[in-house]
């Protein structure tokens, strides 16, 4: 990986609801290269959402603790006061929001909503920022920039209007953007559309890129790592390939078995694993994945497995306590299965 640009160490967000407090994610060491894309897995509720908004103190609240460090730039923002994050947000570090109609602003012309953005972070002329505004509409692909800039959020196809989103994400050219589920509510066209464009962020910018996606297929297409989070921790981490053609943990496994392969049907959303995934407040000892894992064992129930190097590349990790022969076996089982 390339020089370290953003370091998450022993992250966790805490919700407080009626019966406790909520464990959304639950300890998560992560550290992001300059310039690569990295994607973010897991099931609905696993803690992506939760993680990437903690990353920026954007849920911060009466009712939320967050705890942990993230490091960037030599300051550590779960620490830092209200304001610093406020200069971090948007100038340093953008997130793009899967709903653009619900994020940007109804009333308010979105080349007006861009050139805000931009204003807000620099000094420059409201001429100026308008200019820019109209420029960034056009460098996300937006055919007729002038003409979209005037227009309204509610006057733009959806495809549109997470292209505006990107445009204010990308307005002071952050060093990191976290696209939450950016292209979930578009057609498939839209979305290659939108992929290619992070692509070429990254290519053209050296922008590092945080892609939440519940698309095993946008997984293939554009990241560099793929992090795979169960239950508020990652349950495994490695390369594109070493995750996608090597799964080491039974849950990366069966995410990926029921995927078709390359020349079947392009059918990519995540799959369906039999049982739910823990939501609760009490988070039982053990591996949180153990009840609905078909090759659980006695040992799996003792303590929660760290993530770690166990049988896999050097850096690619997981969180599983079946040993070697034990992975072999889970996996020609899944391959039956698929078959
Ligand atoms: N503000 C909140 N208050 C209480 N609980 C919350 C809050 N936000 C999220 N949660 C809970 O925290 C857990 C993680 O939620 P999160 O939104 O991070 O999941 P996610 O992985 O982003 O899911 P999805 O794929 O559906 O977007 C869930 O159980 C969710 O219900
Ligand atoms: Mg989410």
């Amino acid at each position: 990986m390339s020089e370290a640009l953003l370091e998450i160490r022993g992250l966790t967000v805490g919700f407080d609801v009626p019966g406790g407090r909520l464990p959304a994610v639950a300890g998560i060491d992560l550290t992001l290269g300059k310039g690569e894309i990295l994607a973010l897995v897991g099931e609905s509720g696993s803690g992506k959402s939760a993680l990437s908004m903690s990353l920026v103190g954007l849920n911060r609240g009466p009712r939320t603790h967050i705890g942990g460090e993230v490091l960037f730039g030599g300051r550590d923002l779960v620490g830092a006061g209200e304001k610093e994050l406020r200069e971090v947000r948007g100038k340093d570090i953008a997130v793009v929001f899967q709903d653009a109609l619900a994020a940007l602003n109804p009333t308010q012309r979105v080349g007006d909503q861009v050139a805000e953005m931009i204003r807000t972070h620099r000094r420059i002329s409201k001429r100026n920022a308008s200019k820019r505004a109209e420029e960034l509409l056009g460098e996300v692909g937006i055919a007729n920039p002038g003409q979209a800039a005037r227009a309204y959020p509610h006057q733009l196809s959806g495809g549109m209007r997470q292209r505006v989103m990107i445009a204010i994400g990308l307005a002071n050219d952050p060093a990191v953007l976290i696209a939450d589920e950016p292209t979930t509510a578009l057609d498939v066209t839209i979305q290659a559309q939108v992929l290619r464009l992070l692509k070429r962020l990254q290519r053209d910018h050296g922008t590092t890129i945080v892609l939440i996606t519940h698309d095993l297929g946008v997984v293939a297409e554009v990241a560099d790592r793929v992090a795979v989070m169960y239950a508020g921790r990652i349950i495994e981490q490695g390369t594109r390939d070493e995750v996608l053609f090597d799964p080491q943990h039974p849950y990366t496994m069966g995410l990926l078995s029921s995927v078709p392969r390359v020349d079947g049907p392009a059918v990519s959303r995540l799959p369906a694993i039999a049982g739910s995934p823990l939501t609760g407040v009490a988070r039982p000892d053990g591996c949180a994945f153990a009840p609905r894992c078909t090759f659980v064992h006695e040992a799996c129930q003792k303590q929660t497995p760290p993530l770690q190097r166990r049988y896999a590349g050097e850096a690619h990790l997981d969180a599983c306590v079946l040993d070697e022969a034990g992975r072999a076996r889970a996996r020609g089982a899944l391959e039956e299965v698929a078959q």
